[in-house]
């Protein structure tokens, strides 16, 4: 490459360079001393000396969210073509063209481009008027929970040390923003009322945006994704429902993020153990237990008791409360047997002839692969060779 040099004065450019070297040594004594005091100081938590954020790289935290997450990255309009969604790119909409030329007539109606009308004329075959609109009381709770975890993992994004993990925060950020403008679509194509909040989910995502700190990651990716993996694991199964296997897999990676930073940024004992901080646990946990009781018509609806579900999802909160080092007022078997107890006595007064039942080792997710993916989270299974190559596990 040929430029054309333009002659400067020398002088001028020893002299700028002198007085920016001033400059700097002022501006960044300045905001050392007041961040000293505790007046101020510099902003960023960022290091532009070693090109790096406060707290280092993190390449491990980047490579298992950041990494996999791009690899593992879909497109509504790829996924849910119904839905209206255009954010393929040209290669991806060519790639899935020949794919479908390569499959014969069988394999191709499965893979059918439902239009939005026919989408709906599915959904009309297949479910009730009541069963639609049970399936978005149900979809709806997570869709606004959904909301939150959108504004939580952006709000995270500017509190968690090193690059590695601003750089998971941000897939999340993007997934969560997905998760929630998909899945308004996804439910308000049922064409039936869209609820609101309900009080206890209302209680539990307002705790969880005001939680301070690295405790928002309890909220948001231990008891709310808790939730939203039972909830995605459940449902994905149903007809006209299967992208919710995608948000399925994108929350299992969400849950596994707080075990990933603690073992670069571990909790400290203090805060592990600190009274208050386990009472504001319990206090987002709570909610989730209210949530059982307003569930029980949709889930009765589509043949779900809503104990069980309650049950499953309480019980993979605990473990992955456990698992964090997120000390809860008593220990989780402690807790799980009592949660335990409070449904089979509800069920006792609430249920005519009901049985008592261990309901906290219940087990609503359905389809193999979900089961598999909740497998590796919850029991530290071995991915299948298939599932690695499909997922691409690192
Ligand atoms: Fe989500
Ligand atoms: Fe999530």
């Amino acid at each position: 490459m040929q430029f054309d040099k333009i002659r400067i004065s020398p002088t001028t450019t020893r002299n700028v360079r002198q007085v920016e070297a001033t400059a700097n040594r002022l501006v960044r004594n300045l905001d050392r001393v007041l961040g000293t005091l505790r007046l101020g100081g510099r902003k960023a938590p960022y290091d532009d000396l070693s090109y790096e954020f406060l707290g280092g790289p993190a390449d491990v935290l980047r490579k298992k969210h950041y990494d996999k997450s791009l690899r593992l990255l879909w497109k509504a309009e790829d996924a849910a073509p119904f839905l209206g969604f255009k954010d393929c790119t040209a290669v991806e909409k060519q790639l899935h063209e020949m794919a479908l030329r390569g499959m014969n007539d069988e394999e191709r109606a499965q893979l059918a481009r439902l239009s939005t009308r026919e989408y709906k004329d599915l959904l009309n075959r297949e479910y009730t008027v009541r069963e639609k609109q049970a399936i978005v009381g149900i979809l709806s709770a997570i869709g606004h929970g959904e909301a939150y975890a959108w504004l939580v993992s952006a709000q995270l994004l500017a509190e968690v040390q090193s690059t590695g993990a601003r750089a998971a925060l941000t897939m999340q950020v993007l997934e969560e923003a997905k998760h929630f403008l998909v899945l308004r679509e996804l439910v308000r194509a049922f064409d039936v009322e869209i609820p609101r909040l309900s009080a206890p989910e209302y209680l539990m995502l307002e705790q969880v945006i005001k939680a301070k700190g690295t405790e928002k990651l309890f909220g948001m990716n231990v008891v709310v994704e808790g939730i939203a993996l039972g909830i995605f694991g459940m449902m994905s199964s149903f007809p006209g429902l299967e992208v919710l296997r995608l948000f399925h897999l994108d929350e299992s990676r969400h849950t596994g993020l707080p075990n990933n930073y603690f073992r670069e940024f571990p909790l400290r004992d203090a805060q592990r153990k600190h009274p208050l901080r386990r009472l504001r646990r319990l206090a987002m946990l709570v909610p989730a237990l209210l949530l059982i009781p307003t569930l029980e018509d949709d889930l009765a609806e589509l043949g779900i008791d809503v104990f069980e579900f309650g049950g499953s999802v309480i019980r993979k909160i605990g473990v992955l409360a456990k698992r964090n080092n997120f000390d809860l007022p008593a220990d989780t078997d402690t807790l799980l047997g009592l949660v335990n107890k409070a449904l089979n006595a509800y069920g006792d007064v609430a249920r005519p002839g009901h049985v008592q039942r261990d309901y906290i080792s219940g087990e609503t997710t359905k389809g193999s692969d979900e089961l598999e993916v909740e497998g590796e989270i919850f029991e530290g299974k071995q991915a299948s060779a298939r599932a690695q190559r499909i997922r691409g596990a690192a």
